[in-house]
């Protein structure tokens, strides 16, 4: 077979994906009729040609505003099952879900309406051969107290999600600030991930581990200008989940070509490729795969290894892991 049909038909988790970043324009236009809410875009063209990005804030400020249109149960339900039709169609059979509750709370959606309304569509992907799981983010920008209540709010759902991360705005608000909220989630059995070396520096990285103690990196690639760093990260096998297409739109990378995913996995890294974002960046899991290695020339051996890191880095239960890999 050709590369580009293993990567389309290669069984794949993905393990970095924020649910709200799968809204397409057509979705954010027929919700906002739905639910009466204004939006200051006349078209879906012209909502598309604000998708143009210098850095992450650039990309915040649009992909926040395009989830305000997400008011009912429904909602939060038609966006999960239309990302989770298209992570089936891209073979991807385990995926771990990215959701933002600050972002909706803040609006006076509660956090039920929005659990309920995604994991509900988590358990009706199971008909599609697709096991997906939610972890819960807190939004860095806001503070820690903010992220206590958020939990507090959250917990009576406590079997309905499967950990928590860190994300938003990355530089000036550095893993430390989550120390404690961190450590409680921690001795609740969470799993625990965060967004780090995104944009922000290898230190960031380091706190991330050390601090909050998390088990998996979010982006990550920031970490090749420390090779004390890489070290680590190697010998503990932590996995990054990094977002090919997400770093060229967000300009973390000036083209694809020199994007470092090679010079991670040469490393030894636990590196995997991940769609972020994929109705704001321009693909889902398998455009990510197709453009990465036709901009890079990586190979079938790197196919491989990126599906069984996919796997290997996976919070799926020990037999299921097993059998995927
Ligand atoms: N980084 C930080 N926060 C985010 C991202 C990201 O790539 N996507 C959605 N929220
Ligand atoms: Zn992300």
């Amino acid at each position: 077979t050709s590369l580009p049909a293993l990567l389309a038909a290669m069984p794949k988790a993905e393990l970095h994906i924020h649910i709200e970043g799968s809204l397409e324009p057509e979705l954010i236009f027929q919700l906002a009729q739905r639910n009466g809410v204004a939006i200051p875009y006349a078209s879906v063209e012209e909502l598309r040609k604000a998708y143009a990005f210098t850095n992450l804030q650039s990309f915040l400020d649009i992909y926040y505003a395009g989830a305000s249109v997400l008011l009912k149960e429904q909602d939060f339900y038609d966006m999960a099952w239309a990302y989770l039709r298209k992570a089936a169609a891209d073979n991807v059979i385990r995926t771990e879900i990215f959701f933002d509750p600050q972002t909706h709370t803040a609006r006076g959606v509660s956090m039920e309406t929005v659990v309920n309304g995604l994991h509900r569509a988590c358990v009706d992907a199971k008909t599609m051969g697709v096991d997906a799981e939610l972890i819960l983010c807190f939004l860095r920008h806001l503070s820690e107290e903010d992220a206590f209540l958020t939990l507090e709010q959250a917990l009576p759902l406590r079997d309905k999600f499967i950990g928590v991360g860190l994300d938003s705005s990355e530089l000036g608000h550095p893993p430390e600030k989550f120390a404690r909220v961190f450590a409680k989630c921690r001795a609740l059995g969470l799993h625990l991930v965060a967004h780090a070396g995104e944009e922000g520096p290898p230190a960031y990285v380091w706190a991330a581990l050390d601090v909050l103690k998390v088990e998996r990196i979010d982006h990550g690639v920031q970490s090749v200008k420390d090779p004390a760093l890489m070290q680590r990260l190697a010998q503990d096998r932590i996995p990054l989940t990094v977002c090919p297409l997400s770093n060229l739109k967000l300009c973390v990378f000036p083209k694809l070509a020199d994007h470092n995913i090679r010079q991670l996995l040469d490393a030894g890294l636990v590196a995997t490729v991940n769609s972020d974002d994929p109705a704001y960046f321009g693909g889902y899991m398998n455009d990510n795969f197709l453009q990465t290695f036709a901009a890079t020339g990586l190979a079938k051996e790197h196919a491989y290894r990126l599906a069984a890191n996919s796997f290997e880095g996976s919070f799926a239960e020990a037999g299921a892991k097993r059998r995927y890999l």
